[in-house]
């Protein structure tokens, strides 16, 4: 089967000469999949979702919904944004105000093309499908101004659900909610998807929101797709030093390659003495590295049969329903996380670190700042 939506080397420069806002992206997404793409403010996530809608015109690449081609500048192809049979989402509550919930979410099944040929009790079925999935059923009679950030939003997804589009577009529309409903907002939006059978293209820059709601996830930086891969292979084979660290790998060790087998590294520490480390690089012996480590993989009080150093803890601080540790190894600072706020290691002497070889991640040390 075709992709829901195929996108080819797409790039977007606003203004000529300046570095472009999105820079050879490449992606596709199967259809009743959900991508995330994932990045730091100014990355390209917004942008890259425009050209895919049809608001912003891409400079150049190819994108295609459902195998048929709406964006391909050099060959002069624009499909206009109502002709891409696609439903949007975005940060700001887009509902008309001065209609109830009902009217809200029939509008498009009345006023768009794509939706034209709907019978009356066509649309009410449907109107009261899609109030059902998004648990709004009881609100329909409403004015959408008497709702809560929470409901509108859904008000919003019902509204671009209900004609059943191709692919829905969403633009973090979780980010005006308070912190309780945007959880539970973000694991019904995945149920919701999934309940439709919909395609997804999801933007956000909260890492959590990306692993709830992503078949895969597509980690930007600067215009640029680092890495497309399922959550757990984001967060457990992180393709390079930038996606470590901002997939919360917050610990980067310092050293020099001593050898390399495969995937398997071992690289000198210094006077901590060396460790055993997994690598997606060609790393060559004498090369600089960077090896990155999350707080929550690190064994404190643990003396592992590799990996095994001696650490001293400077600081902990409990962080409710965690303890982090600041500890100081051979003169390299670390950060260890506990669950539980039990004060298990102390201040005084040193005592035993182990980091597990599997979760030690090297990467090439190009300089370029990771945060
Ligand atoms: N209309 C525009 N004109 C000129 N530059 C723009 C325009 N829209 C976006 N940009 C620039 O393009 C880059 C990417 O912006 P974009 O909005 O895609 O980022 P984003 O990843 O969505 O960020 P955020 O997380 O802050 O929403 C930024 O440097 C931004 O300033
Ligand atoms: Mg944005």
């Amino acid at each position: 089967m075709s992709s829901a939506l195929l996108i080819e080397d797409l790039a977007k420069r606003f203004t000529a000469g300046a570095k472009p806002a999105v820079d050879g992206v490449s992606f596709d997404v199967p259809p009743g999949e959900i991508v995330v793409l994932l990045g730091p403010s100014g990355c390209g996530k917004t942008t890259t979702l425009r050209c895919v809608a049809g608001l912003e015109h891409p400079t150049s690449g190819r994108i295609s919904i459902g195998g048929r081609v709406v964006s391909e500048p050099e060959r002069g192809v624009l499909v206009p944004p109502r002709e891409r049979d696609i439903g949007m989402v975005f940060q700001s509550y887009a509902v008309w105000p001065h209609m109830t919930v009902r009217q809200n979410v029939a509008y498009p099944l009345k006023h768009r093309r794509a939706g034209g040929g709907n019978s009356k009790t066509d649309i009410i079925a449907k109107v009261n499908d899609t109030l059902e999935l998004v648990g709004l059923h009881d609100y329909a009679e409403r004015p959408v101004v008497s709702l809560s950030g929470g409901q509108m939003q859904r008000v919003a997804l019902a509204r671009s659900l209900v004609y059943r589009p191709q692919l829905i577009l969403l633009d973090e529309p979780l980010s005006n909610l308070d912190a309780k409903l945007r959880v539970r907002l973000r694991d019904e939006l995945r149920r919701i998807l999934k309940q439709t059978g919909m395609t997804g293209l999801y933007v956000t820059h909260d890492q959590s929101e990306a692993v709830v709601l992503g078949d895969r996830i597509g980690v930007m930086r600067d215009g640029k797709l680092l890495q497309m891969a399922p959550p757990d292979e984001i967060y457990n084979r992180p393709a390079d030093a930038f996606v470590a660290n901002f997939t919360g790998a917050s610990n980067v060790l310092r050293g020099r390659v001593l050898g390399r087998t495969g995937d398997k590294a071992t690289i000198d520490l210094g006077a901590v003495g060396k460790i055993d480390a997994w690598t997606p690089q060609n790393l060559a012996a004498g090369e600089n590295v960077r090896v990155a480590l999350r707080a929550e993989n690190a064994r404190l009080g643990e003396s592992g049969a590799t990996n095994a150093f001696t650490c001293k803890v400077i600081e902990r601080r409990y962080q409710g329903m965690q303890t982090v540790y600041d500890v100081d190894m051979g003169g390299q600072r670390l950060e260890v996380l506990e669950l539980g706020t039990a004060a298990r290691h102390t201040s005084d002497g040193e005592i035993a670190l182990t980091l597990p070889a599997d979760a030690c991640w090297a990467y090439r040390d190009d300089g370029v700042a990771v945060e």
